[in-house]
C-alpha cells in the first residue's frame, strides 16, 4: 500500500496565547501548518496528506492549502477536526482512501522536523515494525509527584532512571491496521490517550523507537516562536 499523512491541525493553540488557531499562526511569514505540510511533502513516500482543521475552518485550509506549491506526488485532503487531538486523529483516519497501507501522523505544531526523521521512521514501519516514534533523551531530570493546587508544593513520588527516559515527537508510523484498531479500542474503553504510540500500547502491540531530532519540537509556548523563526532563519542564511 502506499503511505499516508494525517496532520492534526484542529487545536486552538491556548498555550500560544491569544490570536488564531496555532496552526495558522505566521512563522516568517508563512502558516506553521504550511511549514509542516511540506516537510511531510518533503520524502518521496509520502503520497497524500489528510489535513485535519480546526471544525469550522476547513475551506479556509483548503484555500491556504491551494494557494502553497506541493510536490507534483503529493495529493492532499482537508476534513474538519473534533474537540481532542484524539478526535481529530480518527476523522482524519476515516477519510483515508482504500489503497493506504501505512500512516504517519505528525502534529501541525511541529512544523520544521526533517525529512530525515520523517524518512527513518517509514522505513522502520517498512522494516516491519506496526507502530514506530522518533524520541529523543531528555536533558531535565524528571520527577512524579502527587498532584496539587496550582502554586502549592508538591510531593515527590519517585525519579525515574533518566538514562531510560525518551520523550516522543511527532511524525509517528504505523501500520494502517493497528492504528484504526488502537483508535476503535480505545474509543470503546473512553480512556483519553496524549499520543497515538500510546494507543497501540493498550492493544499489545510493539512500538519500537528511532532517533528524533532537535528541530522536530513542538511549538506550544510563545518562547517555542522565537526559536522556530530563528531555526527558520539560520535555514535560509
Ligand atoms: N489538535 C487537533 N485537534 C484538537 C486539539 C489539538 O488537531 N482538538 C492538534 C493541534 O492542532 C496540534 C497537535 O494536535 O497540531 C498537538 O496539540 P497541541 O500542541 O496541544 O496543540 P493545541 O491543542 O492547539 O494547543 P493547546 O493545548 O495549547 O491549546
Ligand atoms: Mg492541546
Amino acid at each position: 500500500g502506499r503511505t499516508a499523512v494525517v496532520i492534526p491541525a484542529a487545536g486552538r493553540g491556548v498555550r500560544l496565547g491569544p490570536g488564531a488557531p496555532k496552526a495558522l499562526r505566521a512563522l516568517n511569514g508563512t502558516p506553521m501548518l504550511i511549514h509542516a505540510v511540506r516537510a511531510m511533502a518533503a520524502s518521496r513516500a509520502v503520497s497524500l496528506v489528510v489535513v485535519v482543521a480546526p471544525p469550522d475552518g476547513a475551506p479556509e485550509v483548503k484555500n491556504l492549502l491551494d494557494a502553497h506549491a506541493l510536490p507534483e506526488r503529493t495529493d492532499y485532503l482537508v476534513v474538519p477536526g473534533g474537540d481532542t487531538r484524539q478526535e481529530s486523529v480518527r476523522l482524519g483516519l476515516e477519510a483515508l482512501p482504500e489503497n493506504i497501507g501505512t500512516v504517519l501522523v505528525h502534529d501541525a505544531a511541529r512544523p520544521l522536523v526533517p525529512v530525515d526523521t520523517v524518512d527513518a521512521v517509514i522505513a522502520a514501519v517498512f522494516d516491519g515494525a506496526p507502530a514506530v516514534v522518533p524520541a529523543l533523551p531528555l536533558a531535565d531530570t524528571v520527577k512524579e509527584v502527587e498532584p496539587r493546587e496550582k502554586g502549592e508544593p508538591e510531593p515527590v513520588v519517585a525519579t525515574p532512571e533518566r538514562a531510560r527516559l525518551r520523550a516522543v515527537q511527532t511524525p509517528q508510523g504505523f501500520d494502517r491496521g493497528t492504528l484504526v484498531r488502537a483508535h476503535e479500542t480505545v474509543a470503546v474503553s473512553g480512556e483519553g490517550a496524549t499520543d497515538d504510540a500510546g494507543m497501540v500500547e493498550r492493544l499489545g502491540a510493539p512500538v519500537v523507537v528511532v532517533p528524533g531530532h532537535e528541530e522536530a519540537f513542538k511549538v506550544t509556548r510563545p518562547l517555542d516562536l522565537l526559536l522556530a523563526e530563528a531555526v527558520l532563519a539560520r535555514r535560509r542564511a
